[in-house]
Parts: C-alpha cells; structure tokens; sequence
C-alpha cells in the first residue's frame, strides 16, 4: 500500500509520542544564538544546549518534524535522492534511553509501523577510525544489530560516514549508526565493493538510527566527555517517501511531483532533467528560507540563498522555462506546506516580491554576462582561460559556479587554476589598499 507524506508524518509522530515522546514543533530555519552554524541543518541543531546540560529540555524523550537546509551537496542536486532543503522526522532521548531502546525504537517503526522490506534492509556502525584514536568501535552497536539482522548487512565503516556531528564548529557529536534500504542491483554501479558507502544510489540511507551523542567538540579541536549521555535520530521524509510511494526518485513523491510539474509546464519533455530537478528544489529551499526572514544578499546566510535562486534562474533561462514558472512553484510550495509551517503563508508577500527582484535583477546580469561568455567563446573556441574567466566574474557579475554550469551545457573547459590565480591577485590588490 503506497502512504501519502501526511501519512507518513502523522504515523512517525504518533508512533513516538505512543513510547512517551513529547511531540515539539519545528524551529525557525535560522540558528537561534548558535554564531557557529549559518541555517540549521538538522533536527538536533535547535537542540544543542540540551545535550550539553546548559539547557533543560521540556521532557527528556523529545520528537518532531524539523525543516533543514544543507547545500555542501550542491553540486550533487539533480540525482536521485540529494535535496538542499528536507524535513528530518527526529527523535531524541536526553539523557533518558541510549543504543539499545534507539535501535529497537527504530527497528520496531521499520518492520511493524512502515512495513519497510526487512531483507532490503543494512546497518552501518562505527569501526573506529585512527583519526580519532580515543574514541573506540562501537561494539554495542553491533551487538543489538546482530540480534535483528544477518551479519553480512551490518557494515562497519569509519568516522566519514558513522561518526556525526556537531551541527556547525563545536558541540555534540557521537559515532551513530545508519539505516539503509536496497533499492536493487538494476539502481547499481555494479561494482564488487558496491555497498551502503557506495555513492552509486543503490543503497539509500533512510534513517540515522542513532547518533549517540557522548562527546564535545571544542574549538581547539579536542573533544570532552558530555555530562549526559543521549541519543539523536532523525529519518529524511522525502527519503522515507520515495520508499513508501514506490517511485523512482524525490521528485516523483508527492512532496515535489507537483512542484516539478509546474516548473515544467509545457516544455515538460524538453528539459533535461537535471535541470528541472536543480529547479524544483531550489525554489522550494528558497521559498522556505525566505519565509524565515532571511533575504538575498552577498554574505553569509543571505548569499546562500542568493545562490540558490540564481541557480534556478540560471537553469530556467538554459532550458527555456518562463521565469513565473518559479514564481507559480513557489506559491506552490506555500500553498502545499503552510498546514506545517505557517509561516509560508504569514509571508506569503514577502516571498513574491524577493524571488521576483532577484530574478528581475539576475536576469539583466544574466543578459548582459552571457553576451560577454559568448564573445569569449567565440574567440577562444572550447576553452575559456583563467582571465577571461576572472572577467566574466568579476566585470561581468558571472560567478564561477554559474559560469561552469554554462560552460558545461555547452561541453567548455574553463581554466579554473587560472581563474584563482586571477582572484587571488585582485584580493592582494585590495588588501594593499
Ligand atoms: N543529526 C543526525 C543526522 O542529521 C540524526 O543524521
């Protein structure tokens, strides 16, 4: 049986509230006193000060939906499963269960609640790793999964991928242990050692089962022991979506399926898909950053989300989309979202006006720009060297990651090297003056 994402929310929060979890609401998309994150990028960064005991949390087994936004795999939006904003369905024990209740907590909602295919299903652990030579293999782990799954899918990996944490420069971290899903050989890059840390796409994580969150990473780099040892889980929605609808990637779930659609509209079968992906999800991130006061600008949170919208822009401008194809996905989003989070609507206006001005002003930059690349390009055939690149940039307001999506469209090598050395020549200039 397929479940809607309202389903699947409903049932997450109801299935922990059911093992005495109070259910809390989800925090604002910009970090509340936290200088060492730009936008909160998981359910437990609005949490911090309870795992460190410098708060008290309300109960000590807590719960919830939390909006995130993470856009360190920029550059990998566009596959299956990669999204700069997402929905982390939590739960945490501060200071109450740890691994054994965590792993049986999640175990119990994987096979009895979603009815996941527990044959499809590998655990990964921490193994230790001697770049963190204090902190040991996580064996408990290990023993609690023995008890539920064969061993040859309980995978031990390194601090890359099973040790997480802190959200931001410092704070609580811990090994954890990850779930994920088999999606079948024929999603395979066929290779021997293809397994959960494979980036192929086969193996899809859809839950941190638990990070158990026993340390303290300070800015001198060392880490001390917590005052309480606690848990910190959390499943991707839109993940847990691609799974419980049976489709093909996020962006057939009924969370962006029909956000895409209206991007599309009726260029529907002549866009690359990649760029209708990059598309859908950047107007949803953004419309959800906006609506959580945070604007356009050159710095800092604000030229994240500069970023993200001139991306889209960029890749409705490459693939012929009219640029109120975005606006209209964007109303979209508000309209599909606002139940959750009432913000959307509360600045509905708000969002308009920011994504219509940022398109307005991209778009003559954008005019202007790729006048200029096509001057270069015609001049030096495939290949644009550093200066010019630098140029574009710099006179012509192409930033280099726009320029290599252009460039890319049209099979261009840039000089990247060179347009650095550009760069940094023009940073000394203006710290001489
Ligand atoms: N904070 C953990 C994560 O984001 C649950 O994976």
């Amino acid at each position: 049986m397929k479940i809607s994402s309202s389903e699947i929310r409903r049932i997450f929060l109801d299935y922990f509230a059911g093992h005495e979890h109070l259910v809390i609401s989800s925090s604002s998309l910009i970090p509340n006193e936290d200088p060492t994150l730009l936008i909160v990028n998981s359910g437990m960064a609005p949490l911090k000060p309870y795992f460190t005991g410098e708060k008290t949390p309300p109960e000590q087994r807590l719960c919830n939906i939390q909006k995130c936004v993470r856009t360190n795999d920029i550059e990998s939006i566009g596959d299956r499963h990669h999204l700069t904003f997402f929905e982390m369905m939590g739960n945490w024990s501060i200071g109450d269960y740890f691994k054994d209740e965590a792993i049986t907590l999640a175990w119990g909602a994987i096979k009895d609640v979603f009815g996941f295919d527990t044959h499809r299903i590998y655990a990964t652990v921490y193994s230790g790793d001697n770049r963190l030579p204090n902190i040991p293999p996580d064996e408990e782990s290990i023993r609690i999964w023995n008890s539920l799954l064969p061993p040859e899918r309980i995978i031990r990996l390194g601090a890359n991928s099973n040790f997480w944490g802190p959200a931001g420069e410092t704070g609580p971290c811990g090994p954890c242990t990850e779930v994920f899903i088999d999606r079948g050989e024929e999603l395979g890059c066929g290779g021997k050692d293809c397994g959960p840390d494979c980036e192929c796409g086969r193996f899809l994580e859809i839950w941190n089962a638990g990070v158990f969150m026993q340390y303290n990473l300070h800015e001198s780099g060392d880490f001390s022991e917590l005052p309480i040892k606690s848990v910190d889980a959390g499943a991707g929605l839109d993940r847990f979506s691609v799974i419980l609808q049976e489709v093909d990637s996020v962006y057939e779930t009924d969370l962006l399926k029909p956000i895409k659609d209206v991007i599309a509209g009726e260029r529907a079968n002549n866009i690359s898909e990649k760029s209708i992906r990059v598309m859908t999800d950047h107007i949803r991130c953004a419309t959800f950053m906006i609506a959580d006061g945070i604007y356009t600008g050159n710095t800092s949170r604000e030229y994240v989300l500069r970023r993200l919208l001139r991306r889209a822009f960029l890749h409705a401008d490459l693939s012929g989309v009219q640029p109120q194809n975005l606006a209209r996905a964007s109303s979209l989003v508000v309209k599909m979202f606002s139940q959750y989070y009432p913000q959307l609507t509360q600045n509905q206006r708000v969002i308009e006006v920011a994504i219509k001005k940022e398109g307005d002003t991209f778009g003559k930059t954008l005019k202007r720009g790729l006048k200029e690349f096509e001057k270069v390009v015609l001049h030096s055939k495939e290949f644009i060297s550093g200066e010019d690149a630098f140029k574009l940039h710099d006179t012509h307001g192409l930033p280099l990651d726009l320029l290599k999506e252009i460039a890319k469209e049209q099979k261009i090598k840039i000089d990247e090297e060179g347009y650095r050395f550009f760069l940094e020549e023009q940073r000394k200039r203006s710290r001489k003056k």
